[in-house]
């Protein structure tokens, strides 16, 4: 381990990053959140009961560990804080928790908003978790987003006040309810006398850390071409869960990065909408689902499947500048008489290594299949 490894995913999430950085993190003594919110899923163990968090990084369950929310996170406060009972009720400590002054909160009326904005997109929806991540973004990069440094103080009630006012315009003009700010304010004021003690400045914490050669584990959540800029826009998410958002969302420089760790799976799987290429909408996909449990942590919704993508890989890998590759489930293709491997497309009739989010591109794309029998492999 170099003094910064990060671990991200490299096709649309559900790579299995969790279980790769369960492995890292025992030996890290600092593992970070840097982007995203519970729209990320990930299944860890705990005294041999499985638990699926949205926050918490791993690191959590090592005593010896600082298990950091950067400031690239936006946090619903209710999910944070059922996330640490859970912990509690195992007897594991929170005392290792540290959560950015500089991250956003996700309010109700994110949620509210999201789920409105997906209805009006009609057939052209984006299919996201529901959680609030894209409006709790908006406001951010508008800047009448809610830090968590604003959050744990009474300016909290006026900056609320404000926000709600101005989002019950929108609803009431589209004919929906408005949001009743003063419970609003009461139930949330409650969240954050809860989560103040966990509130710090984490990107000194890490800026100390790393001088006094500490090292530290970076824990992504989503995947590159969930990516706000380099995934299939605008089927992605609201952050950059690529390797910038490392840097952004926590407060590390590049030159401070070792080993970045791509995960993938041995075969490919996509929630929400959106182009796919190597999709199998057919028997194959359904078989890879099933072997594969390919149902959401977060949604439970069925996860649509297809054959590796090794064109978008190597995108994924020159964006990121992967140094490393981890690859889960090849047991599960292994169950599979024969496998796909896409090694190019046909791109307007040429042959083409060059993978792009671009529609029109994609559209005009065809993948070009390697078949590899069983008697490749030794799985039974
Ligand atoms: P992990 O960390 C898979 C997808 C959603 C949707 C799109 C936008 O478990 O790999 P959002 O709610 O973020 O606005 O939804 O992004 N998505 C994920 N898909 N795994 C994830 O996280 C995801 N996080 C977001 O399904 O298509
Ligand atoms: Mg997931």
């Amino acid at each position: 381990m170099s003094k910064v490894d990060v671990v991200l995913g490299t096709f649309f999430g559900d790579e299995g990053k969790g279980k790769i950085i369960d492995y890292l993190s025992s030996t890290a003594d600092v593992s970070v959140r840097c982007s995203g919110g519970n729209n990320a899923g990930h299944t860890i163990t705990v005294n041999g009961k499985k638990f699926a968090f949205h926050l918490i990084p791993s690191g959590i369950l090592n005593d010896n560990t600082k298990a950091i929310i950067g400031n690239g996170v936006v946090i619903d406060p209710k999910v944070l804080i059922e996330e640490i009972n859970l912990l509690h009720k195992e007897n594991i400590s929170t005392n290792n928790l540290f959560i950015s002054n500089k991250a956003h909160i996700i309010m109700p009326y994110h949620i509210v908003l999201d789920k409105l904005l997906e209805e009006h997109r009609g057939n052209n929806k984006i299919g996201t978790t529901s959680r609030g991540i894209g409006p709790a973004y908006c406001d951010k990069y508008e800047r009448s987003g809610i830090r968590v440094e604003d959050f744990v103080t009474p300016n909290f009630r006026n900056i609320a006040k404000k926000n709600i006012e101005f989002k019950n315009t929108i609803l009431k003009a589209f004919g929906y309810e408005p949001l009743d700010a003063d419970s609003i304010i009461a139930e949330y004021e409650e969240y954050a006398k809860f989560l103040s003690p966990y509130v710090k400045d984490t990107i000194n914490i890490i800026h100390q850390s790393l001088a006094s050669n500490k090292r530290i584990l970076c824990e992504g959540a989503q995947a590159t071409l969930l990516d706000i800029d380099f995934g299939t826009y605008p089927f992605v998410t609201s952050s950059s869960p690529s390797i910038g958002g490392v840097c952004t969302g926590t407060g590390i420089s590049p030159r401070d990065i070792g080993e970045v760790y791509g995960v993938l799976k041995a075969y490919s799987s996509k929630v929400g909408e959106g182009p796919f290429l190597t999709e199998q909408n057919n028997e194959i996909g359904n078989t890879i689902r099933e072997l594969g449990h390919e149902y959401g942590t977060t949604t439970k919704r069925p996860r649509r499947c297809g054959w590796l993508d090794l064109v978008a890989l190597k995108y994924s890998a020159r964006i990121n500048g992967l140094t490393g590759l981890a690859i889960n489930h090849l047991d599960t293709v292994g169950k599979l008489d024969k496998i796909k491997l896409c090694v190019s497309y046909i791109h307007n009739g040429k042959v083409s290594m060059d993978y792009s989010t671009n529609p029109i591109y994609i559209s005009n794309c065809e993948p070009v299949y390697e078949e590899f029998e069983r008697k490749f492999w030794r799985f039974k």
